[in-house]
């Protein structure tokens, strides 16, 4: 079966009450679950994970490179912007991989207009909302099935 990791980095577990104004009101239950049901009618395997920890998040794309991932979907919040090390492991991973971001990081403050993680990434979505979320999955799925 097709599989696809769903990646969350630093402070995506505050989504629904941080700055709603900026990240909306859904919690990452929420998008999480919506995922789940979108895969699940492609028939695809899903795995959804969040971590506040850098090494975590690697030692999960590590992870994906042995088990038959197919492609990473990732948010990698406050470590796409500093991070070489989670770059250094998606360049390791040899799937697809799809940035997403709630906000539209290029109208906000400078220091998040780059990306280490758009150097690697296949696609990237900003400003959408949880529709990213949606979108980036149906982009990884049409791209596996043709
Ligand atoms: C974010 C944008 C990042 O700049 C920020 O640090 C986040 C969330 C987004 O989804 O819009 O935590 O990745």
């Amino acid at each position: 079966m097709n599989k696809v990791l769903v990646l969350h980095g630093p402070n995506l577990n505050l989504l629904g009450s941080r700055q709603p104004e900026i990240y909306g009101h859904e919690t990452l239950a929420d998008i999480d679950n919506a995922l789940r049901q979108q895969a699940l009618l492609a028939g695809w395997e899903i795995a959804c994970r969040q971590s506040n920890h850098e090494g975590e998040l690697i030692d999960a794309i590590h992870a994906a490179r042995l088990d038959g991932t197919a492609a990473i979907i990732i948010n990698p919040a406050a470590y796409t912007h500093t991070s070489v090390a989670i770059l250094d492991a998606l360049n390791a991973f040899e799937g697809r991989v799809i940035e997403v971001h709630l906000s539209n990081v290029h109208k906000r403050e400078a220091f998040r207009h780059h990306s280490y993680v758009s150097l690697r990434a296949d696609g990237v979505i900003a400003g959408l909302g949880s529709r990213g979320y949606a979108l980036a999955l149906e982009a990884v799925i049409e791209a596996a099935t043709g």
